[in-house]
């Protein structure tokens, strides 16, 4: 079967008019050319240089709201435990928690990032297959809300850790449902062959030995499948159905469950993809886990802050090779790592006026760092492009930015937030010297 991330070979990419009528987010205007919100990008590519990732407030508020009014109309006691890893930056996750969301956090560092944009422990949850101990002291020093334990082993950890610090750390359970979410297989994570969870068969005795555990307080049952969930939301229905049955037996069995943490994953249209509304996972919530009457959690990172990031990057030159045109831009898959890792696509659109409606051919865009892999886009059909001409990738603002690395020893681009008219660098670029900085030679290779 094709990943669902690859675009289908046989059939034509949308045209950058049907791209953008799909994010309102973005503008086409006669005379500034692609603007995000009120702000005409090419006037950030001006003042900031190129690449630089663009985040749109409008669009991190109002998807943040869409999907907790979703929940709400369904019935649902519920809150959103935004997922930094799709995008860390302080601003981005400022917003979020300005407008009540908590965090899921899965190093110290996202933790760190969590606290410092204002999201207070009791509304962090901590996931992950290998937290140290260091993390798991950090995180309870910090009152943290929920940790959610993927194997027995961590539990005894966890439990000795606690006892130790003399609290009881909130624990939950994350199971592995062993189902199909029908994304790509570097990012399905509820299939019994994944490193992901306890096996659901096995989580009412780790459950009942949590409970006989004088550093641990048994909270709950926790479950994510994966993301870029599009077809796949018959998965959560199952994935759920098998949550509310164990949360059924472990009260039955006299344990206490205090709330159910549903995951995240809800993918999002980067092509033609036919995603699922929040509506529908609010609905396959509250059909699997609302009869337990109990408060619900979700982890959502791609839904909130994909659209609303672009990533620029300005054409470095253009290249005629033997059979085809090369566009090769200053932004490399050590930027946007998503189609080299996955084969994702991702929207391109030129920034220029004049450039949305001048006559179109295939080219292949390429970034210029040393691999065959730093491929943005095959037999994309875009217009003639020169060096400098400015181009903005779509729906870059999760797992953009957040998995850049300074391969080919190229720094880290700069982040602008946009929130109607106003904009702000929300990261600088960082220096070349940066990446020196903290390297040293050993004496003895010295003289
Ligand atoms: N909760 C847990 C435990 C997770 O592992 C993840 C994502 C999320 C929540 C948030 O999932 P989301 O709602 O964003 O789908 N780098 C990949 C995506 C990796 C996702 C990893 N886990 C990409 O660029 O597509």
């Amino acid at each position: 079967m094709p990943s669902p991330l690859a675009s289908p070979a046989t059939t034509e990419d949308p045209s950058f008019a049907e791209l953008l009528a799909q994010r309102p987010q973005l503008t086409a205007h006669a005379q500034d050319g692609l603007c995000l919100e009120d702000v005409p990008l090419a006037r950030i590519a001006a003042e900031v240089g190129t690449p630089t990732w663009v985040y749109s407030a409008g669009t991190l508020r109002r998807r943040f709201r869409a999907l907790r009014d979703a929940l709400a109309a369904a019935g649902l006691n519920s809150t959103i435990h935004y997922a930094m890893k799709a995008n860390d930056n302080l601003a981005v996750a400022g917003l979020l928690a300005k407008e009540g969301a908590g965090a899921d956090v899965v190093s110290e560092g996202e933790l760190r990032a969590a606290l410092a944009a204002g999201i207070p422990g009791n509304r962090i949850v901590f996931s992950g297959v290998g937290k140290t101990a260091a993390e798991i002291r950090l995180a309870l020093e910090h009152d943290i809300f929920q940790l959610n334990a993927e194997s027995a082993e961590e539990v005894e950890t966890i439990a000795a850790l606690a006892e130790g610090m003399g609290r009881r750390a909130p624990v939950a359970i994350r199971v592995n449902p062993d189902v199909d979410a029908r994304t790509h297989a570097k990012i399905t994570t509820g299939k019994a062959e994944n490193k992901f969870g306890v096996a659901i068969a096995d989580a009412a005795a780790l459950y009942a030995r949590m409970a006989a555990l004088p550093g641990i307080r048994p909270i709950g049952i926790a479950v994510h499948i994966g993301s870029q969930i599009t077809e796949g939301l018959s998965a959560y229905r199952v994935a759920y159905t098998k949550v509310a049955d164990l949360v059924r037996e472990l009260r039955a069995r006299g344990l206490p469950v205090e709330r159910v943490d549903g995951g995240g994953g809800l993918g999002i249209p980067y092509r033609d993809e036919i995603a699922p509304l929040p509506e529908a996972l609010a609905g396959a919530l509250a059909a699997g886990l609302g009869p337990l009457g109990l408060p619900v959690m979700i982890e959502p990172g791609r839904w909130i802050a994909g659209p609303a990031g672009v990533l620029l990057s300005r054409v470095v030159l253009h290249k005629r090779g033997a059979t085809r045109r090369f566009a090769v831009l200053d932004a490399g898959m050590n930027d946007l790592m998503r189609p080299a890792l996955y084969d994702a696509w991702h929207g391109l659109v030129p920034v220029a006026p004049h450039q949305f409606h001048a006559p179109l051919s295939p080219a292949e865009v390429v970034g210029p760092v040393c691999e065959t892999g730093d491929t943005f886009a095959r037999g994309r059909h875009l217009p003639e492009l020169a060096p400098g001409d400015v181009m903005a990738f779509l729906d870059a603002g999760a797992y953009g930015a957040a998995m850049s690395s300074t391969y080919n020893a190229r720094p880290l681009a700069a982040e602008v937030l946009v929130d109607g008219h106003r904009w702000a660098v929300v990261r600088s670029r960082q220096p070349v010297e940066d990446l020196l900085a903290r390297q040293s030679v050993p004496d003895w290779l010295l003289g």
